[in-house]
């Protein structure tokens, strides 16, 4: 048994002061330091820190490690001009994304205290990389292909990716199904990926509303996307419109990334239907696609997880990078609240959207823990959040099922 005692420790998304915990793979309990050392008399003790802070490890819902060897070759700025040069560039890019750096984006996100992530895999060619990092992955195998004549072969292509993540169960791997989007996926494949995710409950996910192109195209088939079609599919017709793609989904609780381009109708109409979104604000930032509306989200109490993307619209994996990003983003917001918020939307509001026994520093939970240590004391209780995402480029010692890594 290991015990832990931070000066602060994250629960129930608030924070205790000199509380302890005791560890092997599994939370196993939560005392005073004294009680704990009396119950568990051959523990270890990490030693503390000043002004260190025990969270939960954190969880970054959504990215694309495929695309993981992007710096500046990818246009940024505006939606279709990205989209064209992933395109353009999308087969050396994949190409040149050697494990190895896919291992480094594992550990740029590990060193931000990320123990669990989601991973978008368009080809699967990162299977290998998440069964070898320690962390947990929820793998989001992809179904991309609007066109009928395809359909079947891209759907059998995507169930070979699928159960070769099941076989990598016991290597931390959750296997699970990605929609690329309403605009780029037949509807004949979005039901069928739909009804399987519900008869085998895995986690899914689609991109959705991301950029005003899509908007335009999936509603009144003009825009950006009217150009793309007609010149690499020779049509003007979308092939599924807003409303169908929702009420296709009514049957699974999705995890819809972006989202920045939904009405309050349509953002309201999903977390009735117990939908949830992943807010990826640099990726919205750097393509132009505006600022997702989250205070709509949390007015409403509907479940949002913040996520970094991929490195083909981002500059780093940090999680924490992508708190600050989001805290200057919604500069309306009451600073103290959206922190906490923030910390709330890496921890357990994704481990509650996946059913995941992390993101919380319970007892049954496992040990998954990002430490960090603020450089002075906080002003108050209240303030821990901010300072932590102002002050934490890396955290200090990360746990994953009670080891450290
Ligand atoms: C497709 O494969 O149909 C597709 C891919 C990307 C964007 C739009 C459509
Ligand atoms: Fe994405």
């Amino acid at each position: 048994m290991t015990i832990i005692q931070a000066n602060y420790t994250y629960i129930n998304n608030k924070f205790q002061e000199n509380i302890a915990v005791a560890f092997d793979e599994k939370i196993q309990a939560i005392d005073t330091l004294e009680n704990l050392q009396k119950q568990y008399p051959d523990s270890t003790l990490i030693e503390q820190q000043e002004n260190s802070i025990l969270y939960p490890g954190f969880i970054n819902t959504h990215v694309h490690l495929e695309f993981s060897k992007n710096k500046t070759t990818l246009q940024y700025g505006s939606f279709m001009p990205w989209l064209d040069s992933v395109i353009a560039n999308r087969e050396d890019l994949v190409g040149a994304c050697s494990n190895d750096v896919m291992m480094d984006a594992c550990n740029e996100m590990l060193s931000s205290g990320v123990t669990t992530f989601g991973a978008i895999s368009s080809f699967g060619t990162e299977l290998e990389v998440c069964t070898k990092t320690p962390q947990k992955v929820i793998f989001f195998n992809e179904l991309i292909g609007s066109q009928a004549a395809t359909a079947d072969m891209l759907y059998g292509d995507f169930l070979e990716r699928l159960n070769e993540s099941k076989n990598c169960v016991n290597h931390g791997i959750i296997p699970a199904i990605a929609i690329h989007s309403p605009y780029s996926v037949h509807p004949v494949v979005t039901q069928r990926a739909i009804s399987l995710a519900k008869k085998e409950g895995l986690p899914l996910s689609a991109h959705f509303l991301e950029s005003q192109a899509e908007r335009e195209w999936l509603t009144e088939e003009k825009g950006g996307f009217l150009n793309f079609f007609q010149n690499f599919f020779s049509t003007s017709k979308a092939v599924t419109t807003v409303d169908e793609f929702m009420n296709a989904l009514n049957q699974v609780p999705t995890h819809l990334t972006h989202a920045v381009q939904a009405t309050t109708e349509e953002l309201n109409f999903l977390n009735e239907k117990g939908h949830s979104i992943a807010h990826c604000p640099r990726s919205n930032r750097l393509l132009g696609c505006g600022r997702l509306a989250i205070e709509t989200l949390i007015e409403n109490d509907m479940p949002f997880t913040t996520a970094t993307d991929g490195l083909s619209s981002n500059n780093t994996l940090s999680i924490l990078d992508e708190l600050r990003a989001a805290l200057m983003l919604h500069h309306q917001a009451p600073v103290e609240e959206l922190a906490s918020v923030l910390i709330k939307s890496i921890t357990s509001t994704p481990a509650e959207i996946f059913s995941l026994n992390s993101g919380k520093i319970e007892i049954g939970k496992d040990a998954d823990f990002a430490f960090i240590t603020l450089p002075d004391k906080p002003s108050s209780l209240e303030s821990i959040p901010l300072h932590t995402i102002l002050h934490t480029n890396k955290v200090n010692e990360v746990y994953i099922n009670g080891t450290k890594v």
